[in-house]
């Protein structure tokens, strides 16, 4: 079992809580088709704001049902989209008009989120674009942005009042007000670089990475910071997108914090006409993965523009709430196994180093028995998770001398009924010796 590098943030309530909601809402939720539409259809700013920037009108919103809709899942922590690659800023702030209170919605959308999500003991995080497509001072390159395909010299001429310092400025003054006027803030999530060969990607040196740094932990020395800021070090999460890490995630030779961070369907923002939705069986089991493999699952929902998550988005919340609610002691405190208890075939593994129970989650029905490796004579009592019902240990069975054919003394034998636990997935608690 391998233990986290130590870096400057407080990420011990982070490894424990493990399961926190990510929610990307801005504009974008109003052509409701990705949250990239204003780069993926080329639109021009005046276009885009003339359509939705003076329609943005999210009647609906209350957060108390999102944080609900959170807290019933099972989720601790909650990321925000303050402000993403559009510009749009959710909160008050004193340095755009590009915001949510010169909007119909007329107010401050971020405070009270936080006001809610925090009522219910969940942490706050804040996501914050480095990218900015809104900005007059952000320098237009040919590889990001709604403008990727204007040639050398029009983008000259475009950039030629630009100022990127300016832009830097700008985020540091931002980046300020978010942390200091939003009581305390757990998460801070930058995105994203993407320095590039040819010199004309963004990094550290257009964010003015350093000094911004310097400017967070100055803020908030224990802010959980993720590591798309292009710095080599200082961060305290790895951020692997849209998918689940093989296994513990490394950096330069030391495992570190990890969060993956997902969605329902493929796009962020909300998206009316994506069908490819995962089943809360899938993502039930993407938490599971995660945890069993040493790290966090940020989940996304893109709320819609009257401010509400919409069916497909409530009923997978309310079912993994369902399995959460039965099993979250096999997902709170736990982490990778230690390496002596092999897994067991279509099964993951997570373990509570305080208790000291290691848990069994069954992807795939086994016909009558788990063989568990390395497991023998290190096991005290072992039930089902779901109704803490008790699973013998000395398969007593008739069949059992045969089936431990290809089994080594280290193999425990345990008897399972012949049909599973109606669950999303069903979990085994062994309590150790
Ligand atoms: C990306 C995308 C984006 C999303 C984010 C979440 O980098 O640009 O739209 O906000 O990842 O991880």
């Amino acid at each position: 079992m391998l233990k986290p590098a130590k870096t400057p943030g407080d990420t011990s309530w982070f490894v424990n809580d493990r399961f926190g909601m990510f929610i990307h809402w801005g504009l974008y939720a109003l052509p409701a088709r990705h949250e990239w539409v204003r780069h993926n259809e080329k639109i021009p700013t005046d276009v885009y704001d003339a359509k939705y920037f003076t329609r943005f009108d999210p009647d609906l919103y209350n957060p108390e049902l999102w944080a609900k809709a959170a807290d019933d899942a099972g989720m601790k922590y909650f990321v925000v989209t303050t402000k993403h690659h559009e510009g749009f800023c959710l909160w008050d702030t004193k340095y755009t008009d590009y915001k949510a209170p010169n909007t119909p919605a007329k107010r401050d959308l971020l405070r009270p989120m936080v006001d809610a999500f925090r009522g219910r003991g969940l942490r706050t995080g804040f996501y914050y674009s480095l990218l900015d497509w809104h900005h007059p001072d952000y320098v237009i390159d040919p590889h990001i942005g709604p403008y990727r395909e204007v040639s050398v010299e029009e983008r000259a001429k475009m950039n030629a009042k630009r100022r990127q310092a300016r832009y830097a400025e700008y985020m540091r003054n931002q980046i300020r007000e978010l942390l200091t006027k939003y009581g305390e803030v757990d998460v801070l999530w930058f995105d994203f670089s993407y320095p590039k060969p040819d010199g004309l990607g963004k990094g550290k040196a257009d964010w003015e990475s350093e000094k911004l740094y310097k400017l967070v932990r100055k803020l908030a020395p224990k802010v959980i910071l993720d590591d798309r800021l292009d710095l080599p070090a200082g961060w305290d999460v790895k951020t692997p997108e849209q998918f689940t890490p093989r296994g513990w995630v490394m950096h330069e030779g030391k495992p570190v914090v990890w969060e993956a961070c997902q969605t329902f369907s493929g796009s962020w923002g909300y998206h009316r006409d994506e069908q490819t939705w995962r089943t809360t069986d899938e993502l039930v089991r993407t938490l599971i993965d995660s945890v069993s493999k040493g790290g966090n699952l940020l989940l996304n929902v893109g709320p819609t523009g009257r401010g509400e998550f919409d069916e497909r988005a409530l009923s997978r919340l309310q079912g993994m709430g369902q399995w959460m609610r039965r099993h979250n002691r096999s997902i709170y405190g736990c982490t990778q196994a230690p390496d002596e208890f092999k897994t067991p075939e279509h099964c993951r593994l997570t373990y509570n180093p305080k208790s000291k129970r290691l848990y069994i989650h069954l992807f795939a029905w086994p016909f009558k028995y788990l063989f568990l490796d390395g497991f023998a004579g290190r096991v005290e009592y072992a039930q089902f998770l779901h109704d803490a019902s008790e699973l013998r240990l000395d398969a007593t069975d008739w069949t059992a001398g045969s089936a431990r054919a290809g089994s080594t003394e280290k193999t425990l034998l345990l008897q399972l009924p012949a049909i599973s636990p109606n669950v999303a997935v069903p979990v085994i608690e062994l309590f150790l010796k």
